[in-house]
């Protein structure tokens, strides 16, 4: 018989194959993966095979090949041996082992978590492109024409359109909100945002962000506050405390830079906080009238805050992850470690 009739032949005997015990997977498995099994015939069979035929074959083997590695998951998610050996008999009834759960993402379980949070706050969630022009991002935002940040050496942009550019940001997705809905508005804005930055433990040159925006009618700095103080007591604990630190942004005035109280009970502590005992969070401010008017908003008649989080961050913090390519690189055991999480 021909190599591609046996494979077929062979794979409909695998797919059929059922097991009584987990020995009987075991010997499976050896019987076709062991270092002496039948799968070793199977390749020297290939590499003996015609050229023009190897590629047609190469993949049926590779079907085959996780074919046989999903009966033999299949089996072992049957269920443990003793449960198998108890019956003879197969009972149609029981539910089988289903396939493995996976988890969610640590970023996803904690995206998830802080949306919650606001939308039980009356905040509902908006998306905007990742591919944006420069209004959203920048010109609209109020940044000066000369600012560091539409340099080349912080923005991915677009080679065939120079206005065109991945959002270093996801305040570009408040210009698009503001222009298009009426005050009063309350949006959170989650997405992906990338910038020009060598990859490292605490630098990514994708990362993720979750934006907040309120306009409204006599919107002031102590609603700002409240909200923020709300917001971290609910994420990170009823005793939370938070400090706001003047800073700068181009689109909030006045702006601020908002901190949570860590401790400073560890060596840890200490190092991660640079001996202060806070950590920031986010970026907050008044929205500057000239946002508002730019996104055709009365700043005579509104006003708005907003704020802006690291995902990756907030959840480094959470759970104390010391290294951002942990996020990226699919690694299983790390992976695993957020089972059951939503
Ligand atoms: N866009 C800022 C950043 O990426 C974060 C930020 C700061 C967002 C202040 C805001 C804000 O909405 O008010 O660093």
């Amino acid at each position: 018989m021909k190599l591609k009739e046996q494979i077929q032949s062979w794979l409909e005997e695998v797919e059929a194959k059922t097991f009584s015990s987990a020995d009987d997977v075991e010997q499976f498995r050896i019987d076709w993966l062991g270092r002496k099994g039948r799968m070793k015939d199977v390749m020297a069979a290939f590499k003996e095979s015609p050229n023009e035929e190897k590629r047609e074959l190469g993949k049926l083997i590779n079907q085959f090949k996780q074919s046989i590695e999903s009966r033999i998951a299949a089996g072992l998610a049957a269920g443990t041996s003793d449960a198998i050996e108890e019956s003879a008999v197969h009972d149609w009834t029981r539910p089988d082992g289903g396939a493995p759960a996976g988890a969610h993402h640590p970023l996803s379980v904690v995206r998830r978590e802080i949306i919650g949070i606001l939308e039980r706050m009356g905040f509902v969630v908006s998306e905007g492109p990742e591919i944006e022009d420069d209004w959203h991002v920048f010109s609209g935002l109020n940044f000066p024409e000369e600012h560091p940040a539409r340099d080349m050496q912080d923005t991915f942009f677009v080679d065939r359109n120079p206005d065109m550019l991945l959002r270093t940001h996801t305040s570009s997705v408040q210009v698009r909100e503001m222009a298009r809905r009426e005050p009063p508005m309350r949006i959170i804005m989650p997405g992906r945002v990338f910038r020009n930055e060598a990859i490292s433990a605490r630098a990514h040159c994708m990362f993720h962000q979750i934006e907040g925006l309120y306009v409204d009618k006599g919107v002031s700095f102590a609603d700002l506050k409240q909200t923020l103080l709300r917001f971290a007591q609910e994420f990170f604990g009823a005793d939370t405390k938070i400090r706001l630190r003047p800073s700068y942004f181009p689109f909030t005035e006045p702006s601020a830079e908002v901190d949570v109280y860590w401790g400073l009970e560890t060596e840890v502590d200490k190092r991660i906080t640079k001996g202060t005992g806070w950590l920031e969070i986010l970026g907050c401010g008044m929205v500057d009238p000239a946002v508002l008017e730019a996104a055709g908003i009365d700043s005579r008649e509104y006003a708005g805050f907003a704020f802006g989080m690291g995902v990756e961050r907030i959840t480094m913090l959470k759970y104390q992850i010391g290294d951002l390519r942990a996020f990226f690189e699919s690694d299983l055991r790390f992976l695993r470690q957020f089972q059951g999480q939503y």
